[in-house]
């Protein structure tokens, strides 16, 4: 394998595998990879649902989304369609967010494989939220240490009613806000990352809305400078995996419904935030 490092905030290029015949030692290098760039790209492959679901499963167990929001492929739940193309403009992403936060026990990882990608659009965008956490003063750190966020499944809601591509949700299927901490230490690498987004995150526990969105506002202009982000270029056959835990991301809309676009969402499991 072939590894090399994106760009100087985070994402690793690995070259030399075929994802639907990786074998023990190359998750080992693979996993040790993941752990330190937080985004993986594995270019020109071609996973078949049932070889995306297993390479998913090394990540942690592959999970259908809880609000099943979107088509699935036949036959597996887990594995969620994305689809953007004439009469169906595919539902936005267009705003920072760590998958499904909202929930008790968040994503550990999130994989999409591109299979149509409108050339030159439709880029992801990743935020490193170890370097985002690492580069704030002694002084926020404490304050921020003991604080927990809400996270709220209600911005899936509102997005449902903007796409075609999802099903409408109902409101009362939203349970309530999740309080997690806004300071979480990475299961496997030991590293403190910021654990709020713009999306999901609806206030500070204990605070008023105009305090959270202060203390919010610090946060995320520390997290989003260009020097921490990576943006893809997708290319049809990519294989990116990223790691919930510690980037957050954004999908770039500059394409319209004729300009189709289609890519594969498995999900692996998590821990409770900690
Ligand atoms: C997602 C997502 C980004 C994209 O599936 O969770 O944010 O570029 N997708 O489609
Ligand atoms: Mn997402």
């Amino acid at each position: 394998m072939q590894i090399k490092a994106l760009c100087g905030a985070l994402g690793s290029e690995i070259q030399g595998v075929n994802l639907a015949t990786v074998d023990g030692n190359q998750m080992g290098v693979i996993r040790d990879t993941f752990h330190k760039s937080h985004v993986l790209v594995f270019p020109e492959q071609d996973l078949e649902p049932a070889a995306q679901v297993a390479f998913t499963e090394h990540f942690g167990p592959a999970e259908p989304h809880p609000l099943k929001t979107r088509a699935t492929v036949d036959g597996f739940d887990t594995v969620l369609i994305l689809e953007n193309k004439p009469g169906q403009p595919g539902a936005p992403n267009d705003y920072w967010h760590s998958d499904i936060s909202h929930s008790e026990v968040p994503p550990a990882a999130s994989c999409l494989h591109a299979l149509t990608i409108p050339d030159g659009h439709g880029d992801t965008m990743f935020c490193n939220m170890v370097a985002a956490y690492e580069g704030l003063s002694d002084g926020m750190k404490a304050l921020i240490t003991p604080l927990r966020a809400l996270h709220s499944g209600m911005a899936t809601y509102e997005r449902s009613l903007q796409s075609n591509d999802a099903r409408k949700i109902d409101p009362s299927e939203i349970k309530p806000p999740h309080a997690h901490p806004i300071v979480r230490t990475h299961p496997k690498s030991g590293k403190k990352s910021l654990f709020v987004n713009p999306h999901f995150t609806a206030g500070i526990e204990g605070m008023t809305d105009e305090e959270s969105k202060t203390i919010l506002d610090v946060l995320y202009a520390a997290a989003i400078q260009p020097e921490n982000i990576y943006r893809h270029r997708w290319q049809p056959g990519d294989v990116l995996i990223w790691d919930n835990r510690s980037v957050m991301h954004y999908a770039v809309r500059d394409y319209t419904e004729d300009m189709p676009r289609k890519m594969h969402r498995t999900t692996a499991g998590g821990e409770v935030p900690a």
